[in-house]
């Protein structure tokens, strides 16, 4: 088993420290989201970064195990244990089609309940069995919720997931399937936060909220030491010195604000040899932390949101500071996009072979709009993380392609249909047998 190196948490509003010996959400002075403040000097001293990506490392984010604050989360042979190592893809002809010369992809629908939030729940799963948690908590719009119910599944831990009652239905279906006290919500995803802090409160569950919960950013922050190892590897080429640029959905702002703790984590450890700009992407009409950015604010404002995007709608995110710093500090920006420019991304990284649901589009959508204003040029390093797969939400993603046509089962009907769909690809067989029909 390896030594957790946790020593505690920091607030990022006041900078407070706290130790880890106590059991925290947000700081109890400020409200603000707390950091976890992990040993780096013992870390240094015990851990080779060459060893993290040795051949032998498991194929999932726990090869960070001595990173994380965590000892060993067990659960050997469960999905639990394949979360995150997602793949990153080139895409050769995507890139050919755009004129892109560094252009990634990495697909988080791979992970084991198709969702980036697989990240932040098995992290919290296995910490709410380390400190003997008899139920975890969370409020979801329907990803982070299946991606608890299915680590506590896992780790055979009862859950309970407050979720809108609007919330597409595969994410509930997922959720029942996995067992988790599923409780619908009649309003939206903040008020579904709400209540289920005021739940967990009453009831002393153990409580996942995004960006409430300090773990669920630790978790997703292994996302950046995956980039950061494709880098080391030569699987990301930064050729040229231009820094790469990732781009990230955001709702709550906890996906950004723990890529960005990954990498200030590796610069703490004097291991990062390059410096990568964080670009959030919001939609246009959930976009409470991209109008602070643009106004040069150091908080947010709450938004009566309403996107397509049903993963990245919210009116005030649990996790906008950091989400504002993130970007700052590593010199992105933000961008908002349309409904209409997520469903056209849905479409274009499906016909590329990635299928995303409109949430995990809006990434793509923005690293379009940031090249078509010249804020990105095509030959720079870029990864685009593509968070949620197409099968959660089949309705959304249906409205970004024509329906498909209904014949009569004959193979005339066929011929007819394939003329009119398509007249010169159907050839001469087809133009042949014109006769005969
Ligand atoms: C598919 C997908 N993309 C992006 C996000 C945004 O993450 P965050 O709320 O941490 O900004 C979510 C959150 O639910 C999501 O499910
Ligand atoms: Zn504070």
């Amino acid at each position: 088993m390896e030594r957790t190196n946790f020593c505690g948490y920091r607030c990022s509003l006041c900078g407070e420290q706290y130790a880890a010996s106590q059991q925290l959400y947000l700081c109890p002075k400020d409200q603000g989201c707390l950091d976890v403040v992990l040993d780096t000097a013992a870390i240094r001293k015990t851990v080779e970064p060459l060893r993290l990506s040795g051949p032998d490392r498991e194929p999932s984010h726990w090869r960070y195990l001595p990173l994380l604050p965590l000892d060993d989360p067990g659960a050997r042979g469960t999905p639990l244990r394949r979360v995150g190592w997602t793949p990153l893809y080139e895409l050769p002809a995507l890139r050919a089609a755009r004129g892109l010369s560094a252009f990634w992809l990495k697909d988080e629908s791979s992970n084991p309940t198709a969702s980036f939030k697989d990240r932040a729940s098995s992290l919290v799963t296995a910490r709410a069995v380390q400190i003997g948690a008899g139920r975890v908590v969370t409020a979801s719009t329907g990803n982070a919720g299946a991606a608890l119910a299915g680590m506590a599944a896992a780790l055979q831990l009862p859950a309970v997931v407050f979720a809108p009652k609007e919330a597409p239905a595969a994410k509930i279906g997922q959720m029942l399937a996995f067992g988790a006290t599923v409780i619908l919500v009649e309003g939206n995803y903040d008020q579904a936060s709400a209540l289920s802090i005021e739940a967990s409160r009453e009831l002393g569950w153990y409580c996942r909220n995004t960006g409430y919960n300090p773990f669920t950013a630790e978790g997703k922050k292994t996302a950046a030491f995956e980039i950061w190892e494709a880098v080391r590897q030569g699987r990301i080429e930064l050729a040229g010195g231009a820094p790469l640029a990732i781009f990230v959905s955001v709702g709550d702002g906890n996906i950004i604000s723990g890529l960005h703790k990954g990498f200030r984590d590796l610069s703490d450890l004097g291991w990062l040899e390059f410096q990568p700009r964080l670009y959030g992407v919001q939609a246009e009409g959930s976009a409470a932390i991209a109008r602070a950015f643009d106004a040069g604010r150091q908080s947010v404002q709450p938004v009566r949101a309403s996107t397509i995007a049903d993963s990245i709608c919210v009116d005030m995110p649990a996790d906008g500071a950091r989400a504002l710093r993130a970007v700052r500090e590593t010199g992105g920006s933000y961008i908002t996009v349309g409904d209409r420019q997520i469903l056209q991304a849905v479409a274009e990284l499906g016909r590329f072979g990635v299928f995303v649901e409109p949430a995990a589009a809006a990434s793509y959508a923005g690293f379009l709009a940031a090249l078509e204003c010249g804020r990105i040029a095509a030959r720079e390093p870029v990864v685009v993380l593509a968070t949620g797969s197409g099968l959660k939400d089949i309705t959304a993603v249906q409205k970004a392609v024509p329906p498909a046509p209904v014949i009569e089962p004959s193979l005339q009907a066929v011929k007819r249909l394939l003329r009119r769909l398509e007249p010169r690809a159907c050839g001469h067989r087809i133009g042949a047998e014109q006769a005969s029909e």
